[in-house]
């Protein structure tokens, strides 16, 4: 724990749900309970489940134990759009009381339906997140993540509220307002994006507050990737904890995992709802605990919108549970498989060069990377601010220059790196766009 501000109430144990204390075996019996469930639901409601299960030659009765569910096929987004809108649906329409869609970047969006009981599950894991993320009742949140399809806002909120807190629904944008009502509602706790995150540190600046003397104990960081030199930048410049959350549309929303504030060590998965994997995303064959590859999750308690075995392209790994024993951990996403970028015959992440670049003094975070072509070559531009407008051009460029020789050192690609003065990249209200790709298709 840090930093300097009073501690969040830790002293008492809080109250944890029974899940939460269950032993590694109890759960196990859990799991393999929900899981013929939620296969048989899946089966028998869905005309997609019952199709790609009957060419595969399985049948709900298949599974005997967790590992046979090996033998069941992927769900891949391909087949969200596919049955756009409803057409995964385990439930009649009348039976929902809330949709969500998340935007995707080409075509139709990807459309999740919720039950009541769905929304129960989904408040109650996020309550056991903001829990585990040191918020108590009574305290004060922020949440500036997006309200409205997306599901970070809404999601968030009913946790919030169920665990007891004051909620302040900002949602994102208007960052001068953002600051103000930190300063004039003190809030414990704020939920935003990281990158976002950063410009409401720019907004401090720019009034003249100091970051440092704001109430804020907690940020509960998620919903694109970010690294552990990030969490650095931002708890060094708020004085506060910065803990990660994860979770997507297709799973639930934000609430499927969480790090613990007290141990930092990666996000402790909800094993009692939602079921991980790890599989080698080429031959898609399931990896022991601690190998890295792509994450894959088999929702057991859910209605509406029962997922088996999905394909959610995020790359990390699974270790053992620490602050919550019996639920695994998945380590910090090093990035989507689709973001990662093949220059040269390299693979290189978006957050392989925020790491890089917060490394370096004169850069607060804010970064784009830009691929051209020229010839038949492709090329890497890193663009990134200066922390201040104190520095000469000759002192820029050897700082870039210095930069990139230590990207070809470590990550081994060749990428020319521009610095531009303050405030000068686009600032995202929600998800950052990292990859501005401008090479011709
Ligand atoms: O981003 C849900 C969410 C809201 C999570 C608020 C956390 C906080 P989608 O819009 O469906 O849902 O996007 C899901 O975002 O597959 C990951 O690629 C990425 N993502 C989410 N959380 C993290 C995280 C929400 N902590 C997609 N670290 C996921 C890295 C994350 N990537």
């Amino acid at each position: 724990m840090a930093l300097g501000k009073p501690a969040l109430n830790l002293v008492s144990e809080p109250e944890l749900d029974p899940a939460e204390r269950m032993s590694r075996d109890e759960l196990a019996a859990l799991q393999r309970d929900r899981l013929r469930a939620t296969l048989s639901r899946a089966y028998e409601n869905v005309p997609h489940y019952r199709t790609s299960f009957d060419q595969a030659g399985v049948h709900p009765s298949d599974l005997k134990d967790l590992s046979d569910l090996a033998k069941f096929p992927f769900l891949v987004k391909t087949d969200l759009r596919d049955n756009y809108p409803f057409g995964l649906f385990a439930v009649p329409r009348e039976r929902l009381l809330r949709l969500h869609a998340s935007s995707g970047t080409t075509g139709k969006p990807i459309v999740v339906g919720y039950t009541r009981n769905d929304l129960d599950v989904w408040a109650e894991v996020m309550a056991r997140s903001l829990r585990l993320a040191g918020a108590r009742p009574g305290e004060l949140i922020h949440n500036a993540y997006g309200y409205g399809l997306f599901t970070g806002g809404l999601g968030i909120h009913q946790g919030a509220e169920k665990l007891g807190l004051t909620v302040v629904p900002i949602s994102g944008g208007m960052t001068e307002r953002q600051v103000q009502l930190i300063c004039d509602f003190r809030p414990d706790i704020i939920t935003v994006t990281p990158s976002y995150m950063l410009a409401i540190l720019d907004e401090f600046r720019r009034q003249n507050v100091d970051p440092r003397d704001s109430s804020l104990k907690v940020g509960i960081f998620g919903a694109e990737p970010w690294t552990n030199a990030m969490r650095a930048e931002i708890e060094d410049a708020f004085r506060m904890d910065a803990v990660d959350i994860y979770g997507l549309s297709e799973v639930i929303g934000p609430g499927v995992s969480q790090e613990s504030v007290e141990t930092k060590d990666g996000l402790h998965i909800w094993e009692d709802h939602f079921y991980p994997e790890i599989i080698d995303p080429q031959t898609g064959a399931v990896l022991p605990d601690g190998e890295f590859g792509e994450l894959v999750f088999t929702s057991l308690t859910k209605e509406a919108f029962p997922i088996v075995r999905y394909r959610t392209r995020d790359l990390t790994r699974l270790l053992p549970g620490t602050a919550r024993p019996s639920m695994r951990r998945m380590e910090k996403v090093t990035g989507r498989s689709d973001d990662m970028i093949i220059l040269r015959g390299v693979n290189v992440f978006p957050t392989q060069i925020e790491e890089a670049l917060l490394a370096c003094d004169w850069c607060a975070g804010h970064f784009q990377i830009e691929l051209t072509r020229e010839g038949r070559m492709d090329e890497m531009t890193i663009v990134a601010e200066a922390r201040h407008n104190s520095w000469d051009s000759a002192s820029l460029d050897y700082h870039a220059e210095k930069l990139a020789s230590q990207i070809k050192g470590t990550i081994g690609i060749t990428a020319r790196v521009s610095i531009r003065p303050p405030g000068t990249l686009e600032r995202s209200m929600g998800k950052a766009k990292r990859v501005i790709d401008r090479r011709p298709r």
